[in-house]
């Protein structure tokens, strides 16, 4: 597919990576880090990557870019490899960690953003001492020493942050420098407490309900199965504990990743992208085997595809081969408060089997396909509220009921959405002004006056019923104090499997306007890379609307909606801004509207059509398959006759 970001950015030699062997992802590990050694501070403590800024200060920042590839980095020493610019980390690990040289990092604050950085530093402490600790003078060890250990008197976010205190006090006691054993035990105690069962674990606080990539690879799975190695000797209940539970979640957490290798982007810090797979690699670190199909082939498929798919995005660099921020491309839309240009090193967590042997299972396995045979196309994930789906060409996740525990910018469109897609992504608004800024794809969204729309963030009380054998996911919100919705999520029927139903029940207090987005996809002509225009027979790409839906066909494939009653839906395509999308930088989205009269019920049962472009033979059947609606569930129909 030929999709045209402006200036296409000079391919790197991570993009070149067949991710195939143990040598290529040293390789690949070895291409981020070799773009950050002209990025360092006079004294090697920093690193410094772009412009932009965060929420706390600009030190803490650029501690991040110095300390974020020590995922990568260490795991790569762990495992043997000799990188002659390792030195630079430890002589910033020993300039930051030394209170008189102009750049010591600094004394830690409460709630500081440099406890974060404890985890990579703690981890690389217990992989690749013979390179960070060793060859440290004993003053030089004392002020690592004292650095670190500072955060055991410091409060913490209640939050998986907690971990990187675990981590910063298991550097230490593998090297024989004094940690605090009983700040270990009173902080995973009250970890454990974020517990929920089928081996999720809640991102904080119990009153939202969040479970996201934190839950599994970015934070809390990944650093509990490093944790059971780093501190076999001290916890070895837990360790059998947390062995456990990555075998249940491993179950779910499988239907996040597309045979493909690309996972569901959903959530915040997307821009942490390969971060994703970092369970795989941590399943590998600790030794778990795992069930079937879960085989260590399958294992490093997962891990290894997902490389693979990264590697075909060749926008996620900037031109001197530094990590930009965003997604598929540079966006800063869809970045957290708290990105750093070198926050998106997180994702060298991802290189952990690194630290391991040729010979461990994990590399020495051959590698296997997503195993498709023996994990259901529908799949209800009780925990997340989430209806996995492997069907019509892509994986998609239908949710209700998540919600960020604080106020993450776009957090409607990163938790509140009812749909995310392996293919199409999801899209952020740009801006807070009519839809095109709003960008509301896999929303219905409501306004008064068509300048301010509202979309669901907060789910009242999402639940899962069953229909024809199927899980349905419902749940209410409600945008005004007067206007209160009731949705239901239902999956596509293996007879129909490039459709999926939502349906919803509106009661407005006042007159309202109405929007509801399919998946927005790349809005572009190949021959040109023009706008799409009206579809025409002379042209294979273009849009469609009117009253039989909305429609767009481009080269990523094609995305539809319409109304299934008789009931007046116009189809239109709303241009969504530039950007908006995570996936696509031009994006149209295929919307219904229709006006919303106050005070009586009413009912919208809309279909989402969707094929993308790497499904065999799309673009010859893609018009039957979209003229041949699916019917209205019988049992919705009921619902809606008896006026409920
Ligand atoms: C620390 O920083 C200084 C520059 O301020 C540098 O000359 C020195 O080599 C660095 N490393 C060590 C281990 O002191
Ligand atoms: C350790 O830090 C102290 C200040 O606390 C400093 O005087 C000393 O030079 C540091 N040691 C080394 C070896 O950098």
């Amino acid at each position: 597919m030929s999709i045209q970001a402006n200036g296409r950015t000079p391919r790197q030699a991570f993009s070149l990576s067949p991710f195939q062997t143990r040598a290529d992802l040293q390789q690949a590990c070895i291409a981020l880090l070799d773009p950050l050694i002209p990025r360092f501070t006079h004294g090697g403590s920093r690193v410094r990557i772009g412009t932009s800024t965060t929420r706390f200060d600009e030190g803490g920042a650029q501690i991040e870019g110095f300390a974020r590839p020590l995922w990568g980095l260490s795991s790569l020493l762990a495992g043997g490899v000799q990188y002659a610019q390792a030195e630079r980390w430890r002589t910033g690990l020993i300039n930051g960690t030394d209170l008189q040289h102009p750049e010591y990092w600094g004394d830690i604050e409460d709630l500081d953003q440099r406890m974060v950085e404890m985890c990579p530093i703690g981890y690389a402490l217990s992989v690749a001492p013979h390179v960070l600790w060793d060859p440290l003078t004993d003053s030089q060890k004392e002020n690592v020493t004292r650095w670190l250990g500072s955060i055991n008197s410091k409060e913490m976010p209640n939050t998986n942050w907690l971990w990187f205190r675990v981590f910063a006090n298991l550097g230490l006691k593998k090297n024989g420098a004094a940690y605090s054993l009983e700040r270990i035990e009173a902080d995973m105690d009250h970890l454990d407490t974020f517990y929920v069962g089928g081996g999720w674990s809640n991102d904080g606080p119990k009153s939202h309900h969040q479970m996201d990539y934190y839950s599994g690879s970015f934070a809390i799975q990944f650093l509990q199965l490093l944790y059971s190695k780093l501190a076999a000797d001290i916890d070895p209940e837990r360790s059998v504990k947390y062995r456990g539970r990555a075998k249940e979640f491993a179950k779910d957490f499988v239907h996040y990743f597309d045979p493909s290798g690309h996972t569901i982007p959903f959530g915040r810090s997307v821009t942490y992208r390969f971060a994703m797979a970092g369970f795989w690699g941590a399943i590998a670190f600790a030794d778990v085997e795992l069930p079937a199909p879960l085989t260590w082939g399958v294992v490093k498929g997962l891990l290894l595809r997902h490389f693979r798919w990264w590697g075909k995005q060749e926008d996620i660099f900037n031109s001197d081969g530094t990590l930009n921020l965003g997604y598929a491309y540079h966006n800063m839309y869809l970045t957290e408060n708290y990105n750093s240009p070198g926050s998106p090193y997180w994702c060298c967590l991802s290189f952990t089997p690194l630290a391991l042997p040729e010979s461990h299972p994990f590399w020495a396995a051959a590698e296997e396909p997503y195993p498709t045979a023996s994990i259901p196309e529908v799949q209800r994930l009780d925990y997340p509220k989430h209806i996995a789906i492997r069907r019509g060409g892509h994986s998609f996740l239908l949710s209700s009921g998540q919600a960020c525990h604080y106020a993450v910018r776009a957090t409607q469109a990163k938790y509140g959405k009812f749909a995310y897609s392996s293919a199409f992504g999801y899209s952020v608004p740009t801006g807070g002004y009519e839809l095109e800024q709003h960008a509301p794809d896999s929303m219905l969204a409501l306004s008064e006056e068509g300048e301010i729309w509202k979309t669901r963030r907060l789910a009242l009380n999402a639940r899962f019923e069953e229909y024809d054998g199927a899980p349905v996911l419902v749940s209410d919100w409600q945008p005004w104090v007067d206007v209160s919705v009731e949705t239901f999520l239902i999956p596509p029927e293996k007879e129909s499997p490039n459709w999926h139903i939502r349906a919803h029940r509106v009661q407005a207090g006042r007159p309202l306007m109405s929007s509801e987005g399919a998946f927005a996809i790349y809005g572009c002509r190949s021959d040109s890379g023009r706008l799409l225009t009206p579809l025409t027979d002379s042209y294979p790409e273009g849009t469609l609307e009117g009253p039989l839906g909305g429609l767009a066909i481009s080269a990523a494939g094609v995305v539809g909606i319409c109304e299934l009653q008789h009931v007046r839906r116009e189809g239109r395509i709303v241009l969504a801004d530039p950007n908006s999308n995570i996936v696509h930088g031009r994006t149209v989205l295929p919307s219904l509207a229709a006006d919303i009269p106050p005070e009586k019920p009413l009912w919208f049962v809309t279909a989402v059509f969707a094929i993308p472009a790497w499904e065999e033979g799309w673009n010859k059947d893609w018009r039957m398959k979209w003229e041949k609606r699916p019917s209205l569930p019988e049992w919705l129909e009921k619902k809606i006759g008896a006026g409920a």
